[in-house]
């Protein structure tokens, strides 16, 4: 009874999880705090003013900036990240994901787009992949940032289904914790110890197909 579709973009769609993180780890050497995997893994999903204060607070600096330095630390950090963006094509999708868009298309599921990244259209764009999602939610117009449900929530909204007919896919701690919050199923992908929140993990994007979902519902 599922009709509709959630995605986070980065690190489940595209790999700009990994150029989102190479962006901020300069950031992290300019202002000297020490990168670490899990740093790294706490900015996942997090918005960019966000990530900032994460980095500077990891090292006790955010009384050190003032809001105008915050803002040219996240401009700088945004210019680099669009650099690699832009040096982005189709081989930049993450294994599987294009087979998985295409059998949800031919299966009529509703697509929709979850992203807190404002770069999310320019990624579909480069990556084409603009064509599969009727409904990307724009992260300006919310209030709250992952982990709170808003996103997926207005996701679910804009695909007008209630959140129990929909799934939502996510590669990071927040973004699990918005679905679930939200009432929609969730589905992770990565390491099944640290998204040990999700209602299903998978190690890879590859491993995202229609019929491993379905066994999984069919065990049940
Ligand atoms: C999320 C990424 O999707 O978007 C984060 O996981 C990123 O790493 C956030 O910081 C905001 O992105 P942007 O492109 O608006 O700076
Ligand atoms: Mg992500």
């Amino acid at each position: 009874n599922i009709k509709g579709v959630i995605f986070d973009l980065d690190g489940v769609i595209s790999n700009t999880s990994r150029l989102h993180s190479d962006a901020w780890h300069q950031v992290a050497d300019k202002v000297g705090t020490e990168w670490t995997e899990s740093l790294s893994n706490k900015l996942k999903g997090v918005s960019r003013m966000e990530s900032l204060e994460l980095i500077l607070q990891a090292s006790s600096l955010e009384s050190h900036y003032n809001d105008q330095q915050k803002q040219e630390l996240a401009h700088d950090k945004n210019k680099d990240y669009l650099r690699r963006v832009e040096n982005m094509t189709k081989n930049d999708i993450l294994p599987g994901i294009e087979s998985f868009l295409e059998s949800l298309k031919q299966n009529h599921y509703g697509l929709a787009l979850a992203s807190a990244s404002k770069n999310s259209a320019r990624v579909l764009e480069k990556t084409g992949l603009s064509h599969y999602f009727s409904e990307i939610v724009d992260p300006t117009k919310l209030s709250k940032g992952k982990p709170d449900p808003e996103i997926f929530a207005t996701a679910a909204k804009l695909l007008r289904l209630a959140p129990e007919k929909c799934l939502g896919i996510e590669d990071a701690v927040m973004g699990i914790r918005s679905i679930n919050a939200a009432n929609i199923f969730s589905i992770g992908i990565g390491d099944k110890n640290i998204l040990n929140e999700a209602g299903i993990v998978f190690e890879n994007t590859e491993l995202l197909t229609l019929s491993n979902i379905r066994s999984h519902f069919d065990k049940k």
